[in-house]
């Protein structure tokens, strides 16, 4: 637990295409994250395999990366107070089945292969997820929730 926690979190094709990224992103801001990296990218095949490596073996793996291939992505680092665990509650539950209304997938999603976001699980993969899409580091600079929200 620390306040300069960080999270990838990702916006999926379909959140791009539906057009949810800026209530994504304000939904992060208004909760009192910091924004320190952002990036619009259409991810091949081999890259977003790196970033499921530890679901190669599951059936859906190769509709998953067909899926996270089939169009831009907004990648993301957000900075803050269990960020990890608080932007997976953000989320909500994988299953859209599951998720609460209140969370970008209960509000917006219906079927897991197509859930919106990604969040990273834990504080290790944050930061391996954090390496493999902004391998050229990230911008520092200071805001103001360091004075008003911790
Ligand atoms: S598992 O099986 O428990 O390891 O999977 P889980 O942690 O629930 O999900 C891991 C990521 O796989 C995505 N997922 C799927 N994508 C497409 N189709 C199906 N059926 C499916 N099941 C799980 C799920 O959204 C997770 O991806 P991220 O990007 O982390 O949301």
């Amino acid at each position: 637990m620390s306040v300069s926690e960080r999270t990838y979190i990702m916006v999926k094709p379909d959140g791009v295409q539906r057009g949810l990224v800026g209530d994504i992103i304000s939904r992060f801001e208004r909760r009192g994250f910091k924004l320190i990296a952002l990036k619009f990218v259409h991810a091949s095949p081999e890259h977003l395999e790196k970033h499921y490596a530890d679901l190669k073996g599951k059936p859906f793996f190769p509709g998953l990366i067909k899926y996270m291939a089939s169009g831009p992505v907004v990648g993301m680092v957000w900075q803050g107070l269990d960020a990890v665990k608080t932007g997976r509650v953000m989320l909500g539950a994988t299953n859209p089945l599951a998720s609460a209304p209140g969370t970008i997938r209960g509000d917006f999603a219906l079927a897991v292969g197509r859930n919106i976001c990604h969040g990273s699980d834990s504080v290790d993969n944050a930061e391996k997820e954090i390496q493999l899409w902004f391998p050229e580091g990230i911008v520092q600079y200071t805001n103001d929730n360091e004075k008003w929200i911790f």
